[in-house]
């Protein structure tokens, strides 16, 4: 990640710890993810998750709290962040908070279930790609991904990049780019929910390996 785009996210961190918010999202974003990810999963007991751009930690701690026997790993870019997840999980066994760049992140774990917690959309131009190729390494052949991403919504988000301090932080494709993408990367999109969060549009995206990508690391 470029130096100015984590310089930018620690500043608008520690922007948050001084206006005491509980984290990055507010309540409204953590019960919409809670929601989706407790009606979709509720009943399947997972081995391992992996939560990208864990935060402060928000998404992975209730999921922790909620499956003691499933061992969680939260990894982010921002030290303000990681300490913040570190601290809000201290004391559970079942939760491992990393402070990496998913980009070039080194982790031989394979996960049934990987969670993009708002991360994608922070990947801007190449970063894309490479995000998706490690979200494929760390995927169980049978696992799900399970994206939470902002879109490009023509009511809500008119650029296609977001910028501060000349900087592209963000990057916004429309709900049929995220999907074509997601075919393109060899993914089965198994469901794509459109859902507004504070007028922010959102695009919930679970996907699983295909079969020609699953056959292609089969020796
Ligand atoms: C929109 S925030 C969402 C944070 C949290 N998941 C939440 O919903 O409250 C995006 C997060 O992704 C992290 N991030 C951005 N680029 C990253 C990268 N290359 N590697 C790891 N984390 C990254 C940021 O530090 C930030 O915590």
């Amino acid at each position: 990640m470029k130096k100015e785009i984590y310089e930018i996210q620690e500043e608008l961190y520690k922007n948050k710890i001084s206006n005491n918010d509980i984290g990055w999202s507010n309540q409204l974003h953590l019960d919409f993810k809670m929601g989706i990810l407790d009606s979709l999963y509720s009943n399947q007991k997972f081995k391992n998750v992996l939560v990208l751009g864990c935060g402060d930690g928000q998404v992975l701690y209730q999921l922790a709290m909620n499956n003691k026997e499933t061992q969680f790993v939260g990894v982010d870019i921002s030290e303000v962040a990681t300490d913040w997840a570190k601290k809000r999980c201290e004391g559970m066994n079942n939760v491992k908070v990393f402070r990496a760049d998913i980009i070039d992140w080194v982790n031989e774990g394979l996960y049934d279930l990987v969670i993009d917690d708002y991360v994608l959309h922070c990947m801007v131009d190449n970063y894309r790609d490479i995000f998706i190729n490690k979200v494929k390494g760390w995927l169980a052949s049978s696992g799900d991904f399970c994206s939470f991403t902002i879109v490009k919504d023509k009511d809500a988000i008119k650029d296609t990049y977001q910028i501060i301090k000349d900087t592209k932080i963000r990057q916004f494709l429309t709900i049929e780019e995220l999907n074509d993408w997601f075919v393109q990367k060899n993914f089965n999109v198994i469901k794509s929910e459109f859902h507004k969060i504070e007028g922010q549009p959102i695009q919930l995206s679970i996907l699983s390996k295909s079969q020609s990508d699953e056959k292609s690391i089969i020796p």
